[in-house]
């Protein structure tokens, strides 16, 4: 797999990001050593990126993660580490009455000292807002993104399931780039065509990540479905998985964004990284969005 500059940035980025969100299912990764090892391979095949974020496995995904790199402590040079924060779980508070987000410069700064104390780490590659958190003052998240830039905890800052005004509004109070925005893309979650998420990264020149490009599971768990028939045919002509063709719908748009999946098994990560040599027709492309929309386009 080949990397990817992101633009605005001088990282580089694999093709594939590996998302860590559902690490505390995975039984057999559940030791330092199981998930050093994992890791490893990983990082040999290419899979240099790993998406976190706070909440994660309620903050346990961090945790093994920087077991692995306290441990192993080289490793660090050799991967991205992106992280997320804003969302307020009640588990982290008990005294909270509501789940919240808070995108206070305060909150920031505390929640990435604690990312970093968890992947026993000094810098992150990428800090992303979680979501957009209708109290948010743009000039408070300036302060926070500031500072830590200045204390070299964090190198480029992004946003996540911002809409393109609320992109906006926080770009014109900031003295950097945001360099992404991790929007959920794939054919079963397709509302960036329409609602002016990619094509505002496309006016920016700013590169999306997609989150869930596989729909999470819920892709596969309907066999009969016209979509995964479809996906069937295709990757039996293209001679790859079926994950493949799925991956390689979200990755063929032009927006050219980065996809983050959620899979660990190996099986499926050699599909991964199939997708990124694949090329859909347009007849191809147009015939799955048809079979996900449950309808021919106007
Ligand atoms: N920014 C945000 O708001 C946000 C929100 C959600 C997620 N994320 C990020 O996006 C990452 C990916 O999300 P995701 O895990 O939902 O992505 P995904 O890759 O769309 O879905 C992964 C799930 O699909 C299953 N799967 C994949 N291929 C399959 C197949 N051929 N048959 C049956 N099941 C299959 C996997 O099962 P197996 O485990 O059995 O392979 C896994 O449960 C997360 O780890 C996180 O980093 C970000």
């Amino acid at each position: 797999m080949t990397p990817r500059t992101l633009p605005f940035t001088d990282l580089n980025l694999a093709p594939v990001i590996l998302g860590m969100m559902r690490l505390c299912e995975q039984p057999e990764l559940a030791n330092t050593q199981a998930l050093s090892h994992w890791l490893m391979q990983r990082l040999e095949e290419g899979f240099t990126t790993f998406d976190h974020a706070d909440i994660y496995g309620s903050n346990e995904v961090e945790r093994r993660f920087g077991e692995v790199l306290k441990s192993q402590p080289q490793l660090r040079q050799q991967m991205q580490l992106i992280s997320k924060c804003g969302i307020r779980h009640q588990w982290q508070a008990p005294s909270d009455r509501v789940k919240h987000y808070n995108n206070e410069a305060g909150y920031i700064l505390d929640s990435v000292d604690g990312i970093l104390q968890r992947l026993g780490c000094e810098q992150l590659d990428l800090l992303l807002l979680h979501r957009p958190d209708p109290l948010q003052q743009p000039e408070e998240v300036a302060q926070a993104f500031t500072q830590l830039l200045q204390q070299g905890k964090v190198r480029y800052f992004g946003v996540s399931n911002y809409l393109p005004a609320q992109f906006e509004l926080l770009q014109q109070a900031l003295p950097m780039p945001l360099v992404t925005n991790q929007i959920e893309f794939s054919l079963l979650a397709r509302a960036p065509l329409d609602n002016g998420q990619l094509s505002q990264m496309q006016l920016r020149g700013i590169t999306p990540m997609y989150w869930s490009p596989l729909g999470g599971a819920q892709l596969f768990k309907q066999p009969e479905h016209p979509l995964l028939q479809s996906l069937t045919r295709m990757a039996k002509e293209l001679g790859c998985t079926l994950d493949a063709v799925a991956l390689a719908w979200v990755m063929h748009h032009p927006a050219a964004g980065l996809p983050l999946v959620g899979s660990f098994k190996e099986e499926r990560l050699q599909g991964y990284r199939q997708a990124c040599e694949l090329r859909l027709s347009r007849l191809d492309w147009y015939e799955l969005w048809e079979k996900a929309q449950g309808e021919e386009v106007a």
